[in-house]
């Protein structure tokens, strides 16, 4: 399975990757972001939903874990941070198959509850403005987009 590295030098690369990953996107996809606090999770996630003509003010979903949005399509913003060893259900199903994209961050948390095709992202903070983001597409749809950004 490929994996794609990148190295982001400011938070205005980091808003055009997502922008450029959410111009492919498509409801029911599903995008898994990992990183450790202040990685930078969130900054992707906006970037993403205003990519997809989301309008409103996307701001972190800590506290609610789950903030819906609409644009061009539905769309999920999660942060499942505080389900950690919880087996809560929040409708997964109906979230993850239904008719909106999802953005997920600490998706670890409820990997069980993933769908198999997904996009996952993993955050790390290099320095205060530079990040690598390596993407691991699960799935032929996921794949291809991944092959059409970076070749
Ligand atoms: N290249 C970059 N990409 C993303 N964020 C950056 C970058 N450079 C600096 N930052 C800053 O790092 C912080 C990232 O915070 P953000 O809330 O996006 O992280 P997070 O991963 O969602 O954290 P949490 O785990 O608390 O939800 C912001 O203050 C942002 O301005
Ligand atoms: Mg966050």
């Amino acid at each position: 399975m490929a994996v794609w590295k990148k190295e982001i030098g400011s938070i205005e690369e980091m808003e055009k990757l997502a922008a450029a990953i959410g111009s492919y996107l498509q409801p029911p996809d599903v995008l898994t972001l990992e990183g450790d606090l202040g990685a930078g999770k969130t900054t992707f996630a906006k970037a993403l939903a205003k990519s997809i003509g989301v309008t409103r003010t996307v701001s972190s979903p800590t506290f609610t874990i789950i903030k819906q949005y609409e644009g061009n399509y539905p769309l999920n913003h999660l942060d499942v941070y505080r389900l950690a060893n919880s087996d809560e259900d929040l409708g997964w199903d109906e979230l993850f198959y239904g008719d909106a994209i999802s953005i997920i961050e600490w998706a670890q948390f409820i990997e069980e509850e993933l769908p198999e095709h997904r996009l996952e992202i993993v955050i790390r903070h290099i320095g205060p403005h530079t990040r690598t983001v390596e993407l691991t597409p699960k799935g032929e749809r996921f794949t291809q987009i991944c092959e059409e950004i970076f070749t």
